[in-house]
């Protein structure tokens, strides 16, 4: 059998206190558990001098091969132009959007030599899946040392709108690089549309749906194969760490606190993306609006740091404290704070068991690839009595959890108008909406995501005549 090679920037698992995991850690991780193969990318180190070498560690089936940077590659890799840069542009933020040539040649730099320190490693029978927006130009990288293995790459935060893409001043050489991939997958299909339409309309390529589903580019003198494949959690697991954990400490002081009063969680890294600023505001309005909700329930915003070297971090920061204190200075009482705004972290299965306890899981995003917590917060439910999910539309979960009450994240009025919704909503509703979804949940759990994604890899490359090592036998559609 050939193995599956993944390749990210971000590994897992995350070290206890380190930075907050994000939807590819986890999904990722959970995928490759069940294969076993190699994961590769950055060890999390920042090294100062020195010849970094990669470090291979064996856990269970999965061997990590992991290798720290430079302080000079991290800058213009990761912290310039992957965060200051793409980031923002991909999450339609392009009044955020930083760009600097320099760093841009050190994203280039970065992961030709991401991929030289990788190829030693690899053997030929080998199935490459490389992930998400830290490494477009790594398959080019690759075939320039001379890999022939099939690549296939997976894009976790949106793709944008041509006209947003245009921001970014090497636009038209990263989705040339983009094109090198065998297998381009989409977390929806707004973002291979969006996808497609900068390469018919800028790029001078052309698109053509196949008889298998695939939607088939040629563009810079590539052929090359794209689709949808949202990422999904395993709803039955995520349940049981639920349940196993309603007797742990964190829940019982969070019940005991509360005396009664409803729940409204969100959990996000702290990143702008994710609309903290406008899901507060809404809270408010709610209060505002509503007398009778006043000391009737509490928000609980967990907010783990991020990036925080970052000027916009460090700004959304700031506003979300100075919103948090101003929404409890007007409402307090003495017995109640209406928003508990926790910047740390906490475990996964700590998060699974606060899902359940709580009455409405509120996850807004201004934009967002998938968003995980959305799957994770409906899977962690008590089927006799699960709460309520508010969801933004611009969160790419929108697209498969219609049992959701949809907002628009900058509707402050809609948003507050659903969390008064979702807090008095009869058991019967809150039942249908959440069987519904987690038959959606179940359908499309992370192993269909990475099967299809992985027989598409394997089976387009024997339609369009590329010969295959023995052992890699093309699924069947
Ligand atoms: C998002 C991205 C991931 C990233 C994660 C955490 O989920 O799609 O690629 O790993 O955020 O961000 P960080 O910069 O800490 O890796």
């Amino acid at each position: 059998m050939s193995r599956l090679i993944i390749v990210s920037n971000r590994v897992a698992p995350i070290s206890e206190g380190g930075p907050a995991a994000g939807g590819l850690a986890v999904g990722v991780y959970d995928a490759l558990k069940e294969t076993g193969g190699m994961w590769f990318g950055w060890s999390g180190e920042v090294l100062s001098s020195g010849q970094p070498q990669i470090q291979l560690e064996e856990r269970g089936p999965v061997t990590f091969a992991t290798i720290g940077l430079l302080r000079r590659d991290y800058d213009q890799y990761y912290r310039g132009f992957s965060n200051a840069t793409l980031w923002p542009a991909f999450h339609y933020r392009a009044d955020l959007v930083q760009y600097d040539r320099n760093e841009y040649a050190g994203y280039c730099r970065v992961n030709a030599w991401l991929a030289q320190q990788l190829v030693p490693l690899l053997r030929d029978d080998d199935v490459i899946w490389v992930h998400d927006y830290h490494l477009i130009p790594f398959a080019e990288a690759l075939r320039a040392a001379g890999v022939k293995n099939r690549i296939g790459f997976f894009l976790h935060i949106p793709f944008p709108a041509s006209q947003v893409l245009l921001a970014v001043p090497p636009h038209r050489e990263l989705v040339q690089a983009l094109c090198s991939f065998d297998l381009l997958g989409f977390q929806t299909k707004p973002d291979v549309r969006a996808f497609c339409d900068y390469i018919v309309n800028e790029a001078g390529g052309t698109v053509e749906k196949r008889a298998d589903g695939l939607t088939q580019i040629e563009a810079f003198g590539k052929t090359l194969c794209a689709n949808d494949y949202p990422i999904g959690v395993y709803p039955d697991e995520v349940a049981e760490l639920a349940k196993a954990g309603e007797r742990d400490k964190p829940v019982r002081t969070l019940k005991a606190t509360l005396h009664g009063r409803k729940v409204i969680m969100s959990v996000d890294r702290l990143d702008y993306s994710k609309g903290l600023v406008e899901r507060f505001r809404a809270f408010e309005r709610l209060l505002e609006h509503t007398p009778s909700q006043r000391n009737k329930v509490s928000f609980v915003q967990i907010a783990p740091p991020t990036r925080a070297d970052l000027h916009a971090y460090q700004d959304i920061r700031l506003r979300l404290e100075a919103e948090s204190g101003r929404i409890n200075g007007r409402f307090a009482e003495l017995d109640w704070t209406p928003i508990w705004y926790i910047h740390r972290q906490y475990e996964r299965a700590v998060l699974a068991a606060l899902f359940r306890a709580s009455h409405v899981g509120y996850v807004t995003p201004l934009r967002d690839g998938m968003n995980l917590v959305a799957k994770e917060y409906v899977s962690a439910q008590d089927p006799e009595n699960p709460g309520v999910l508010v969801l933004s539309r611009f969160a790419g979960a929108a697209q498969e959890l219609g049992g959701a009450l949809i907002v628009n994240p900058l509707d402050i009025d809609g948003m507050a108008d659903a969390l008064g919704k979702a807090l008095s909503m009869p058991l019967a509703e809150r039942l249908a909406r959440y069987n519904d979804m987690m038959v959606q949940l179940r359908e499309n759990n992370v192993s269909v995501w990475r099967d299809r994604f992985m027989r598409d890899l394997t089976s387009m490359a024997a339609q369009v005549g590329v010969s295959l090592p023995a052992s890699v036998e093309p699924a069947q559609p």
